[in-house]
């Protein structure tokens, strides 16, 4: 995977396939102990405990069309990569919460890449979705919902071209303040 927001594209579609209506994208970096922190948390249907005992494997998959799933093994594998770790915690019909962390200033830490287009072709593809976006650096926050756009938008459909684009400036405004000079590929 190019880079952190195609993996939480990844996993989010897990969430949707899991017939989630609230999806809760968490990125936290801890710049005092170099740590970047990625959790994704779902209601959708879960998964039972024998299943999830076996979900980072590639062969451990609902799909239909091939018998393996990446999607998390490869999640996983690119927190290992930066000294970093993946864990799953999941409840049947409760939903899903998939945490990775990296080490920031690995050499192998795959870069943001382009979260606020993640975010909006998530809103373009699947609108009655709520998706909230959590930005955190322990000093400042920010938080982006989709259901509160919906809400202060009234009639405007949350997908029109004008509404998402300014979705998607707003998140990157937000992507600065927070992760500018943080993360070394940001910059304020
Ligand atoms: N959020 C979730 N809620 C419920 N089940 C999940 C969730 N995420 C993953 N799963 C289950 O774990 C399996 C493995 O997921 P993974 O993303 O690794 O592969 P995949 O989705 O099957 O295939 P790919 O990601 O390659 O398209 C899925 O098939 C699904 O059954
Ligand atoms: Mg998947």
């Amino acid at each position: 995977m190019r880079d952190l927001s195609l993996h939480v594209m990844d996993i989010v579609q897990n969430s949707l396939s899991a017939k989630s209506d609230r999806i809760d994208i968490i990125i936290c970096a801890r710049p005092e102990i170099d740590i970047l922190e990625i959790t994704i948390k779902d209601n959708g249907i879960g998964m039972d405990e024998d299943f999830l005992k076996e979900v980072k494997s590639p062969f451990k998959t609902t799909r239909t069309t091939r018998k393996v799933g990446l999607g998390i093994s490869l999640f996983e594998a690119s927190a290992k990569s930066a000294s970093g770790e993946l864990n799953i915690n999941s409840q049947k019909n409760v939903g899903t919460v998939i945490k990775a962390c990296f080490k920031i200033s690995h050499i192998d830490r795959l870069p943001l890449g382009d979260l606020a287009q993640t975010i909006t072709t998530l809103i373009m593809s699947q609108p009655d979705v709520e998706y909230v976006l959590n930005m955190d650096n322990q000093k400042e926050c920010f938080v982006f919902n989709s259901y509160d756009i919906k809400k202060t938008m009234g009639e405007v459909p949350i997908t029109q071209y004008e509404v998402i684009k300014w979705i998607g400036e707003y998140i990157d405004e937000g992507i600065k303040i927070i992760f500018g000079g943080v993360l070394d590929e940001i910059h304020s």
